[in-house]
This record gives C-alpha cells, sequence and structure tokens, in this order.
C-alpha cells in the first residue's frame, strides 16, 4: 500500500510538474540587536581599466578612431577616397619640434574640383542615431590659399549619407573648425567621410566627432548609457586607471597621469597594452587617446557618488610582461607624480596643481582619500618601492590611505610574503584578487572569518568567477559565475569589519573589441546591458545597509549548510530596514524561516530575487533582461520571515524595524 501510494505521488507530481522541494525547512536566527560590524560607504565599487575597448571606443563617446594619426601606423582606421572624377594625394607629415605630444598630421593635396579625401571607420563602425546631433570638429591649415571646402558626411553601410555638414577652413595657421549637424537615421556601423571639395592642398588633424547626447551632455564626454548604468550601480568607490594598463608592457607606456589632463591635442596618444597582450585575440587598432584622463575619471567619481581611487604606477613596469624596474635611487619623479597627485586633487587653488584643476573648471576638491601604489605587483622589489612611495606620501598627506598588492593570486607564495610584509609594515589597505572557478567562491566563503580584525583593511581589488579557466576566450558571464559570485559576497559583507572595499573586474567589453573575458557591463555601438554578474553587485551595492548582525544556523554562519549562503544587515540609517541576503545554489526549492530576535518586524516586506533554473544562462544584446532581479511584496506573521527559494537563486528581503 504504502509502495503504491508512493507511486502515485510520483506520478502525480511528474504529471502536474511539482518543482522538488526539500522539505527540511531551515530555521534561521537573526539576532538584530547584536551589531557584529559597520559596512563601509565604500563597499562595493567600480574597478575601470581602458581593456576590451571599456575606453577609447568605449565610455569614452568619439566616433573617430586614429583621429590625431599618432597610430603606429598613422593612417590605421583610415581610407583614402575619391569622388568620381577626383584626384589627389595624402602625406603623412610630422612636426615633432613643434608639437612633441601631437607630432603627426596629413596634408591633403586636391588635384580637382570633385571631393577628394580620407574615411573613417570608427571603432567596428560608429553607433548612429537617428535625430541626435553630431559635433564634428578639426584642426585645419591652409598654408597656400585656395577655394577649399570639406564636405563631412556621415554614411550608413550601404553609402547613403545619413547626417552631413561643410568647414571653410581659411587660416594659414592651425585653427579648430566645429560644425554640427542631425543624423537621419539610425546605424550602427557608420562611417566618416571627410572630403576635400576644390583644387588644392590643406593640412588636416584632430579630426572628431561626438554625439551631443553624453553623459550630463558635457562636450567630448562620455557615453550616457554606459554611465548610467554605472550610476545605477551606487558604487562606493571608482578605481582607476586600472590594473595592467597602471603599469605597462614597458615603463615607456605606464600610464602617466599628467599627460591625460587638460587640451586633447595635447595628450600623447600610446599603445594601449592590450594591443598585443593576447595573441588569440590581437587588437592591433587598440590605443589610449587619454581623451579619458585623470581629470575625467575624477569628475566621473563625482557624478556617480563613488570616492576616488587613483592607481599609481611604483616603478614597475608589468611583471607578466617587461618587469623593468626604476633604479631606486631614480624614483624621484615617481614619487614626485603620486604627490602632485594628491594635490591636483585635493590641493587649494593656490597650490600648482590645484590651480591646475580649477583651471580646468572644478575648483572644489575632488575629495581624495585613498591611493594605489602599483597594481598587481609582487616580490621584494615592490616592497622596497612601495615604502618610499609610503615614507613621503605619509609625510606630507599622512590621512591620505594608501593601497598596496598583495599579487595576482589570492594564495600561494607570493601572496604569503606580500601579505606578511605589509602586515609587519602595519599598512592600510591590501588589495586581494581573484580569478577563480565557481567553486573556488563557494570554498571561500569563510575566506574572512579569522582574519585578523586590527590588522589592515582588505579590498577585494579585482574578482570574477571563471566558467573555463583565468581569462579563457571561453568564459562566459552565466549565471552559475554570478550565483557563486553573489554566494561568495555574503562572507565579504559578514566580515565588513576588515573588508572596506571589493570591485567585479573587468568592467566594460565591446562585443566584437574585446580581449578578456568575463566582464561586467558588454555593449555594442549602440546598446549594452547588463550581466547577471552586474545584477549580482548592483543587487550588493543597493542593499547594503549600515551594520552586520549575525544570521545564524544552528549558531554557525550560513556558508554553504544545504547548499545555502547567507548574510543580515540593518539600515540604520534611512530606511531603518532588516536586509537579508540568502543564495540557494541547490538545484531544489528551499524553505527557510527566519526568526529575528531584538527587534519587531513590520508585517509587509519585499523580496527580490535573481535566478534562473539553467546555470549556463546569459543575459545578451538581443536578451539583455533575461536574468534580472524581480522584486515582490513578502507577507510576515509572528516576526518570523518565511522564504520559499526558488533553485538556484539570489534572494534579497528587505523589512521595515522598529526604530
Ligand atoms: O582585469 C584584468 C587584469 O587582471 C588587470 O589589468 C590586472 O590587474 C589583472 O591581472
Amino acid at each position: 500500500m504504502k509502495r503504491y501510494l508512493l507511486m502515485l505521488w510520483a506520478i502525480v507530481s511528474y504529471t502536474f510538474g511539482y518543482s522538488q522541494s526539500n522539505s527540511a525547512e531551515k530555521i534561521y536566527t537573526i539576532d538584530a540587536d547584536k551589531i557584529k560590524a559597520h559596512i563601509q560607504p565604500t563597499m562595493y565599487g567600480i574597478f575601470f581599466e581602458d581593456i576590451n575597448m571599456a575606453g577609447d571606443g568605449g565610455v569614452y563617446a568619439e566616433l573617430v578612431k586614429n583621429r590625431s594619426f599618432e597610430f603606429s601606423a598613422p593612417l590605421m582606421g583610415w581610407k583614402e577616397i575619391k569622388e568620381q572624377g577626383a584626384d589627389g594625394s595624402i602625406l603623412v607629415l610630422n612636426r615633432g619640434q613643434e608639437n612633441p605630444y601631437n607630432p603627426r598630421f596629413i596634408e591633403v593635396n586636391s588635384k580637382s574640383a570633385a571631393g577628394y579625401g580620407l574615411i573613417n571607420e570608427g571603432f567596428h563602425g560608429m553607433g548612429i542615431k537617428k535625430n541626435n546631433r553630431y559635433h564634428f570638429s578639426i584642426l585645419a591649415k591652409q598654408p597656400e590659399t585656395a577655394e577649399l571646402s570639406l564636405q563631412i558626411e556621415l554614411v550608413n553601410k550601404s553609402g547613403q549619407v545619413i547626417g552631413k555638414t561643410t568647414v571653410l577652413p581659411s587660416s594659414k595657421a592651425w585653427k579648430k573648425y566645429s560644425a554640427s549637424f542631425i543624423a537621419t537615421e539610425t546605424e550602427a556601423e557608420a562611417t566618416l567621410k571627410v572630403l576635400v571639395k576644390g583644387k588644392g592642398s590643406v593640412d588636416l588633424d584632430m579630426i572628431s566627432l561626438f554625439p551631443q547626447d553624453t553623459w550630463k551632455q558635457r562636450p567630448g564626454g562620455l557615453r550616457a548609457d554606459l554611465v548610467q548604468k554605472l550610476a545605477d550601480m551606487k558604487p562606493g568607490f571608482l578605481r582607476f586607471p586600472g590594473g595592467c594598463i597602471v603599469e605597462g608592457r614597458e615603463l615607456d607606456t605606464r600610464y602617466q597621469w599628467k599627460r591625460t589632463i587638460g587640451d586633447v591635442a595635447n595628450r600623447r596618444m600610446i599603445v594601449n597594452r592590450w594591443n598585443t597582450e593576447f595573441a588569440h585575440r590581437p587588437s592591433p587598432d587598440y590605443f589610449q587617446s587619454f581623451g579619458l584622463g585623470f581629470f575625467e575619471y575624477f569628475q566621473l567619481a563625482e557624478d556617480i557618488g563613488a570616492s576616488p581611487l587613483p592607481i599609481i604606477n611604483c616603478g614597475m613596469a608589468c611583471q607578466f610582461n617587461s618587469c623593468e624596474l626604476v633604479p631606486v635611487n631614480q624614483l624621484g619623479p615617481y614619487v614626485q607624480d603620486a604627490l602632485d597627485l594628491i594635490e591636483f586633487a585635493n590641493g587649494s587653488v593656490n597650490t600648482t596643481w590645484g590651480k591646475k584643476r580649477a583651471q580646468l573648471g572644478h575648483p572644489k576638491p575632488f575629495n581624495l582619500k585613498m591611493m594605489g601604489v602599483g597594481n598587481e605587483q609582487w616580490g621584494p622589489q615592490y616592497i622596497e618601492r612601495y615604502k618610499l612611495f609610503e615614507k613621503a606620501i605619509h609625510a606630507k598627506y599622512p590621512q591620505i590611505k594608501l593601497v598596496s598588492s598583495l599579487g595576482p593570486n589570492p594564495d600561494g607564495e607570493v601572496f604569503d610574503y606580500l601579505d606578511k610584509t605589509f602586515r609587519e609594515l602595519t599598512a592600510d589597505i591590501l588589495d586581494e584578487h581573484y580569478y577563480r572557478a565557481p567553486e573556488w567562491f563557494l570554498q571561500n566563503a569563510k575566506r574572512y572569518d579569522n582574519y585578523d580584525r586590527k590588522g589592515p583593511k582588505i579590498f577585494a581589488g579585482e574578482y570574477a568567477a571563471q566558467s573555463v579557466a583565468i581569462a579563457s576566450p571561453d568564459n562566459k558571464n552565466n549565471w552559475q559565475c554570478a550565483m557563486s559570485e553573489a554566494a561568495f559576497m555574503t562572507g565579504l559583507e559578514r566580515n565588513a569589519d576588515v573588508v572596506t572595499m571589493a570591485s567585479y573586474a573587468p568592467l566594460f567589453a565591446h562585443v566584437q573589441g574585446w580581449q578578456w573575458t568575463p566582464d561586467l557591463i558588454w555593449f555594442d555601438n549602440l546598446q549594452s546591458f547588463g550581466t547577471p554578474n552586474y545584477y549580482v553587485q548592483q543587487l550588493y551595492s543597493l542593499n547594503k545597509g549600515t551594520d552586520v548582525v549575525p544570521l545564524t544556523l544552528n549558531n554557525e554562519a550560513v556558508t554553504g549548510q544545504d547548499g545555502c549562503f547567507a548574510s543580515a544587515t540593518l539600515d540604520n540609517n534611512n530606511t531603518h530596514e532588516l536586509i537579508i541576503k540568502i543564495v540557494n545554489t541547490g538545484k531544489v526549492e528551499k524553505t527557510a524561516d527566519f526568526s529575528v530576535k531584538g527587534t519587531t518586524m513590520s508585517s509587509e516586506g519585499t523580496l527580490t530575487v535573481l535566478q534562473s533554473d539553467d546555470l549556463n544562462s546569459v543575459n545578451s544584446i538581443n536578451e539583455p533582461l533575461a536574468i534580472c532581479p524581480k522584486k515582490n511584496t513578502l507577507v510576515i506573521k509572528d516576526n518570523r520571515i518565511k522564504l520559499t527559494m526558488k533553485p538556484y537563486s539570489f534572494n534579497i528581503i528587505r523589512v521595515s524595524i522598529a526604530k
């Protein structure tokens, strides 16, 4: 009889599609009156690096590639074009002594009345939107007077003109000319023609096209949809400009912040280190215009309410590449750059660098509180150099917190040496990186439980679950990775007294122009989407609260028992809520009963769920919201929260509590 009933139940379940349920309800205890740690406002932030066309071709909204002819191949991105009956020639000239930062320009000799000139291919084309205004600008000079005009045409993939304007260069000296027009069509892969009409010769440089619709409508600014995605994360900090890009493959191509401020025409373009890094993803046309430079980074951080965290080169080129070192007795200019950067960010307008900041339009300080010395460095050579920076910076600016690197891995000899040494040096903040398998993230939810509470703070500066292998081109931003990051992050949150900052890396990737995957936000020339990992980061940031309280199962933190990972916080500043995060990494539905002590809850809360039944599922340009947060109300009875967790789900509960 018993066997018969069981069989019947199995048939009924199958027929009606009842989901499998783990009947054993777990009772979790939350002690809302026992604050374990305060959560820093900086806790969840952003790591920015110009990798995967994140900067040029990405968030920096310039549409023209190689606008100043400074790529190694001066005409890369450009092609000669002739209207019917036209003829002419293009010469690349170098006025090195006159302008060492932007030496090259072109001389266009037109030998007929018909249009002769060049066409620019953009960054995998140019993303153009119908009815939007575009601003064209160019530096030109006409050594000999001639009746010339420049006809500017945006063309779509079929070669039809979708926007045009005319510029009349007349000056014998270099002069900037500007014109704008409205696009008549949307096109993801437009190109830009610059045609000289009339016989004669003209010199051209800094050929540029920007949408008017940039972030905050700033001329020459940033792509609005991409910055909006960052703003929507309400990030606690913005780390910039990287990443390995800080170091350079060799010292010559390291990041030098002073070369990235002021007139864009004088910001010396250099190769992007990701240009040649991966043979499997060659990017020969990847350079750094520095149109997005240090002033813009500080401004961006301010715009999105993030604390700025610049990382400076410490006299070491990338240790995965050339390993070039500046001799210790020649580090002076590097240390000075760091000191000047602090003055640039915080100094009064009467200081040399504070004055420069004011001249760039920002008299108010940027309120810099921390700075990274070196990116992913290691070995005694790093320590030796770090000490010199630390001494000089803290002698002048004792309040600035310094971030020091613990190398590229979260364990092993290199890590242990750095960790031990920096702790002995009583360093401020240690930067740990983990690009690891999803399983590693689940196994490491307790990583910080036993860290020294009195030692340096931890910055989980770069992390991302790798679905195949570290930086494999087959890695996917799938739900398994995102879910394991969500589970791991309960451990960051539970240990918020030690871990004060965390950021996923890398941030952006162009769907055609990437070198490294996975990445948080993907985009093409017109659209962008957040990965499931993006929503995990966003949900943590928007629901971080102010204080951590214990959430336990049988008196233990929830770090994988029954496949669940959890943390609880209070928002004691604004909303007076209890916030519970619980990740069910199992493939079956589970029920949880939260017994909340030390406070009284209101009878209704909200439940936000990020979930997919398929661990391999991803978001994409066509399905940007395949996995995204879904919010519902949650009824609460008798000061207990009963939750049914879907399989493979990240659940966030918010409920008001008594003040
Ligand atoms: O995030 C990509 C790279 O990974 C960073 O540039 C570097 O710091 C790390 O090795």
